[in-house]
């Protein structure tokens, strides 16, 4: 039996994976050991194997193959644009991608005006502003704090992911449009799906029974 391989997603969002799979019994230990500085985790008994990977790297690791299942938010699929299947929406790391900016900028968007954004996700702030929007704007990309760029000049509004909401307020930020919903995903490899079509399937319809339990 080959081995089946999980990319997940650094970061919060993995921990919350890891718990899930631990409850239908796909366990590893190791990973669980906060001094490692492993990057890959087996589990012998299952044939399964996992490792975290930057978000925006999961789905590239996903269409090439390097994984066989990936565990990402949809910001980043939509983002990235791959080639793969996504599968089942976890419905966890609940959000939304927001046009957010001062008052001020509220206007310059209704009046479609030619304005600066400010985006870790300039696929999806060009999609939204030039197919959704039909407004011709400048598209500058960041890498983080992205919230930054407004206070301090550099565009009129971000596009960016709004959870609690408290990271604009404490910046004097409104959201001003709401692009998309988001959460965590779940993305199959195009082959692996029909490889290993049986494993892979028992084990998102595991996933998808524990998670409508939950519910
Ligand atoms: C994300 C996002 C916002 C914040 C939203 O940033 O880019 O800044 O979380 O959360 P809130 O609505 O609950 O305040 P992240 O922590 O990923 O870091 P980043 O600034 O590097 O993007």
């Amino acid at each position: 039996m080959r081995y089946i391989t999980f990319a997940l997603a650094k970061g919060r969002l993995a921990k919350e994976v890891m718990k899930i799979l631990e409850n239908i019994g796909i366990t590893c230990e190791e990973m669980k050991d906060p001094e490692t500085r492993k990057l890959i985790f087996v589990n012998e008994e299952l044939k399964m194997k996992f490792f975290l990977a930057k978000p925006s790297d999961v789905p590239t690791y996903v269409e090439y193959g390097a994984a066989d299942i990936g565990i990402v938010g949809k910001d980043t699929l939509l983002e990235e644009n791959r080639k793969l299947y996504e599968v089942y929406d976890l419905g966890i790391g609940k959000c939304r991608m927001c046009v957010a900016g001062p008052e001020s900028a509220r206007e310059k968007l209704q009046h479609h005006e030619l304005i600066r954004v400010a985006s870790k996700y300039p696929n999806i702030a060009k999609d939204y502003f030039y197919n959704v929007k039909h407004q011709t704007v400048e598209i500058i990309k960041l890498n983080g704090s992205v919230e930054l760029a407004p206070i301090v000049g550099l565009a009129e509004v971000i596009v960016d992911i709004v959870e609690t909401g408290t990271t604009l307020k404490e910046n004097g930020l409104n959201v001003l449009e709401t692009v998309c919903p988001l959460s965590a995903r779940i993305v199959v490899n195009q082959v692996s799906m029909k490889m290993e079509n049986e494993r892979i399937t028992k084990l998102i319809r595991d996933i998808r029974e524990y998670q409508e339990e939950r519910k």
